[in-house]
């Protein structure tokens, strides 16, 4: 072989390297390049080496010392687009560091299954056309007992039933009594009915209100002093028990299924006349999720609305029932237990 196309060959084999080691575009690429071109067995620069063999013996050392300095070009080629990849080559490894190992897996959020739930709720009661609505969870009496039609020695504001915000025998003031942590949802019917009152008057309401309530129950499989409630509330001309009734009955068919069974039981609220207990049949068995009736002419007369002008209806479920119900939960506690092992489940 004459020297000439050797040279030529050289050439065209650094060229190739130096784009195939520049274009890698990560580790594995880069290996895998400097397999094909510096590789011991089959690596194209062997190859070529291998025709050094050919060379007529007067031009061997000129056809030497050149594949000499391509071999070198291509060895710094490599290394630079090496330490460009970020890896660096070996004396770059802290000792100690075995990059040999698996990564650490970085921890992802998750969603709380309440929260799941508020979503869900949120959007079937949306697609009835309910909007939502939000109020504070520290509360006054007057929002949470006084215009819900609940009197001064009513047992559901006993202080062993609520959280006053007392310190050292001293209730907290803010403004219309002694602060509470809300007992119930039902306090932002109030608040709602007030605001529309300036901001759409003669407007039908058609809200709900997902948030958290708190009464001074003893946890167990079922009670939690924590929990979350639905409120909605419809406020309309000419609204009937009709229409609560197929509101609640399409919500639970969305939410639990069209096998779901429903159940009204006559009750009684202070702030609904007439009021029901809404049940479900669970497992054989009928479980309470929440109360509902026809708004209460005295509620309407608290918050300014004529009685005989506007009809309404409200109701009040249980959001962790709901959310166990659907899934099969057995105890509240896992709920709020912050364990992982439970929660990633959902
Ligand atoms: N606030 C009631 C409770 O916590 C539930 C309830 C009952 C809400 C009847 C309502 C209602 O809006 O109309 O037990």
């Amino acid at each position: 072989m004459s020297l000439q196309p050797f040279l030529d060959r050289l050439d065209q084999l650094q060229s190739d390297a130096q784009n195939a080691f520049d274009g890698a575009a990560d580790a594995d690429a880069l290996e895998a390049a400097r397999v094909t071109f510096l590789g011991a067995k089959n690596g194209q620069f062997k190859d070529v080496q291998k025709m050094l063999g050919g060379i007529e013996p007067a031009d061997k050392r000129a056809a030497g010392m050149r594949l000499n300095d391509v071999k070198q070009a291509i060895h710094t080629a490599f290394e630079t687009a090496q330490s460009q990849l970020g890896g660096g080559g070996s004396s770059q490894i802290e000792p100690g560091f075995d990059p040999s190992l698996p990564g650490r897996r970085p921890r992802l959020g998750h969603i709380h299954p309440i929260t799941q739930t508020i979503d869900h709720l949120t959007e079937i009661m949306g697609r009835m056309g309910f909007e939502v609505a939000e109020g504070p969870e520290v509360e006054d009496p007057f929002h949470n007992f006084v215009a819900l039609n609940i009197p001064e020695d009513h047992p559901a504001r006993d202080p062993l039933d609520n959280f006053y915000l007392a310190t050292a025998g001293t209730a907290v003031d803010i403004g219309e009594g002694d602060a509470l942590l809300r007992s119930q949802t039902s306090t932002v019917q109030i608040r709602v009915m007030q605001e529309r009152q300036n901001s759409a008057p003669g407007q039908p309401i058609r809200i709900i209100s997902l948030g958290r309530v708190y009464r001074p129950d003893a946890p167990d499989a079922t009670h939690f002093p924590m929990f979350h409630q639905m409120e909605g509330l419809f406020v309309d001309e000419h609204v009937t028990m009709a229409n609560l009734k197929t509101v609640l009955r399409v919500f639970a068919n969305n939410y639990l299924g069209d096998d779901v069974e429903i159940r009204f039981r006559p009750s009684f609220f202070p702030f609904t006349e007439p009021s029901v207990e809404v049940d479900f049949l669970w497992n054989g068995t009928w479980i309470e999720f929440g109360g509902a009736g026809m708004v209460d002419p005295n509620v309407f007369e608290a918050v300014g609305y004529d009685p005989e002008k506007v009809s309404g209806f409200a109701f009040g479920l249980g959001v962790e029932r709901l959310c166990m119900r659907r899934h099969g939960i057995t105890d509240i506690r896992d709920l709020y237990s912050g364990d992982l092992r439970f929660l990633q489940q959902f």
